[in-house]
């Protein structure tokens, strides 16, 4: 078991999700939940998928500063650790959902996503940002961490870089992470567990390497091993 392990249950049954985070939770810090299942199952869903383990609610918040803390406070109740908004929504934006977190009995912590990794130079260009992905990564991170968010979501091939721009402080919860052999999947610039830990990460996502083993808590014990 270790805390820096997230494993993403990205699926959109409810009994499927359950039998995921049973198998799992015992080799996890957290289970993350996102759009596809929380759209489907609400919070409802969520508690009978959660079954009190530590969640990651990863709905990637992007509205005006007013509905996003909005949507903050409404899942307070859920008790989610970490929620997502997008930076790109602004300093307004990113300053009300930090805002709306702590006014809850648990504060969750607040995540940015800079630019989706999907996002290449030419897709980032054509929707008006110049300079390229990394350069807007420090900039929106700069933006996110200044108006109070937690920390950053990032891929693994950006923490030094941030690390050198931010220090220890900020929480980086890094995706794309595939264990030696694994099937790449859509992922295009991975690491390994052991790679991204050594780089400065807080906490790793996993998803499809556990999800998609034949023994998904036998895959997830062998990834929590080797960060330990
Ligand atoms: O299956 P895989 O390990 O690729 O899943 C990674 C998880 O992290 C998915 O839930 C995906 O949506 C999420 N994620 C990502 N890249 C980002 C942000 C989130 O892969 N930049």
């Amino acid at each position: 078991m270790t805390k820096k392990l997230i494993a993403a249950i990205d699926t959109p049954e409810l009994a499927r999700a359950q039998e995921l985070v049973a198998a799992v939770a015992p080799h996890c810090g957290l289970v993350k939940l996102g759009l596809e299942f929380f759209l489907r199952h609400g919070p409802q869903g969520f508690a009978q998928a959660a079954q009190g383990r530590n969640v990651f609610l990863d709905l990637k918040l992007h509205d005006i500063p007013n509905t996003v803390a909005g949507a903050v406070r409404s899942l307070l109740p859920l008790g989610a650790d970490m929620l997502t908004i997008h930076a790109s929504g602004g300093a307004k934006m990113v300053e009300a959902a930090a805002k709306a977190a702590a006014e809850g009995a648990k504060s969750p912590k607040i995540l940015a996503v800079t630019v989706l990794t999907s996002l290449d130079a030419s897709a980032l260009a054509e929707t008006g940002v110049a300079g390229g992905p990394a350069q807007q990564v420090l900039r929106l991170a700069r933006l996110a961490l200044a108006n109070g968010a937690d920390g950053l979501v990032c891929s693994a091939h950006e923490i030094s870089r941030l690390r050198d721009a931010f220090g220890d402080k900020p929480i980086l919860v890094v995706p794309g992470i595939r264990p030696v052999g694994a099937a790449l999947g859509d992922q295009a610039r991975v690491m390994t567990p052991e790679e991204a830990v050594a780089a400065g990460a807080d906490y790793i996502v996993v998803g499809r390497p556990i999800t998609g083993a034949a023994n998904p808590a036998e895959a997830a014990a062998a990834i929590a091993a080797s960060i330990r």
